[in-house]
């Protein structure tokens, strides 16, 4: 058997879940569990029976891959000096803030020739990989239309890192959106047109928009539309894609469990996740932590690589940079 590939998980509140999910794997030794607040961190460690620091520089010489699960502007620094000591790196979403950033941590990794793989989540869950390979077999018409709904409600924190726009990388569609966004591209290809419009109504605490519209045009013809929000406190959203096709409707609902058909004949589920036989903490992000480690130990690209990360993360700041038409004085 392959030696396990050791790890660390850096950041432990989205963290602990990559924590649990190396801890889950065959394929993985997970050695440190890393926050600055150690209390937090000692506690992780003593449940899954690693060690603990609140300085994740000081263990880089005794693991072979960390996981960053820390705020969106250390993203860059940090992977950078993972990649620069030779580890491979998962990154949570986004990449980094700026496309530079992207840019030197994306060269960084090949030059090193290291794992860089971006933790979007969403890829690796088995309905939306079925979802993909639907589209892909041409068998459900030809997409006209996507829409998806992301709503819900963040407690106001003013005093976060969330609310600093500098630090989030915008508001709330780069970086919750930005796993939609993501998905569309994987859906449907290259996009042509964009457009975005966001508010802060409802969460003014947030520098950033925590509500946004934005809209996709693809070379396809396919039109997609995500409407994600942090200020909503009853979403009542009919799923999480609707995507209709020139013969029916692909309906993916928010529990990522099942897809249906819609024609006129009735609805069919087309695929329906079994039922977990164990139930497992790390829950869906055991999918992108295996993937993650099989990477690594078959020098092989990931399927969310950092250059497929850069392509939406452009995609959203030209979202940011297009500015709605403003409507005729004799229109209001
Ligand atoms: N994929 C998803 O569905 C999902 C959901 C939530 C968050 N996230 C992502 O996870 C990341 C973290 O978000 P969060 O909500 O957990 O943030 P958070 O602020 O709640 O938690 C971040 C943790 O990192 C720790 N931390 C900060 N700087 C550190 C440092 N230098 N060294 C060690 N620990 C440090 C903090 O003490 C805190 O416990 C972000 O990239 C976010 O976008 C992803």
């Amino acid at each position: 058997m392959s030696k396990k590939i050791r790890t660390a998980v850096v950041g432990l509140n989205m963290g602990l879940q990559h924590a649990y999910a190396f801890h889950e794997s065959e394929q993985a030794d997970l050695r440190w569990v890393v926050d600055l607040d150690e209390a937090r961190a000692k506690s992780v460690a003593e449940e899954l029976g690693c060690s603990y620091t609140s300085d994740w520089t000081a263990i880089l010489d005794e693991v072979d891959a960390v996981s960053l699960c820390t705020p969106h502007h250390l993203h860059a620094p940090q992977a950078l000096q993972a990649i620069a000591a030779g580890k491979h790196v998962l990154v949570e979403k986004p990449l980094a803030n700026t496309e530079e950033d992207c840019l030197r941590v994306i060269r960084a990794a090949e030059e090193k020739k290291v794992t860089l793989m971006m933790a979007y989540v969403l890829r690796y869950i088995p309905a939306i990989v079925r979802l993909k390979e639907v589209l892909n077999s041409g068998r459900y018409g030809r997409p006209i239309n996507a829409s998806c709904w992301v709503e819900g409600f963040l407690p106001p924190n003013p005093d976060s890192w969330f609310a600093r726009k500098e630090k989030l990388g915008g508001g709330v569609l780069f970086s919750h959106g930005c796993h939609y966004v993501d998905l569309l591209l994987w859906f449907f290809g290259k996009p042509e047109l964009v457009a975005s419009l966001g508010t802060r109504l409802g969460t003014e605490w947030m520098e950033g928009e925590g509500t946004a519209h934005a809209t996709i045009a693809f070379s396809s013809g396919t039109l997609g539309h995500v409407s994600c929000s942090w200020g909503i406190k009853h979403s009542g959203a009919p799923a999480r894609f609707h995507i209709q096709t020139t013969e029916g409707l692909l309906a993916l609902p928010a529990d990522y469990r099942k897809i249906e058909w819609v024609t006129d004949k009735g609805t069919e589920t087309i695929y329906e996740e079994a039922p977990a036989s164990i139930e497992r903490k790390s829950g869906s992000v055991k999918y992108e932590v295996e993937h993650f480690l099989s990477c690594i130990a078959g020098g092989r690209e990931p399927e969310t690589n950092g250059r497929d990360a850069l392509r939406s993360h452009r995609t959203i700041w030209a979202m940011y940079a297009s500015r709605g038409e403003k409507v005729p004085e004799a229109a209001r």
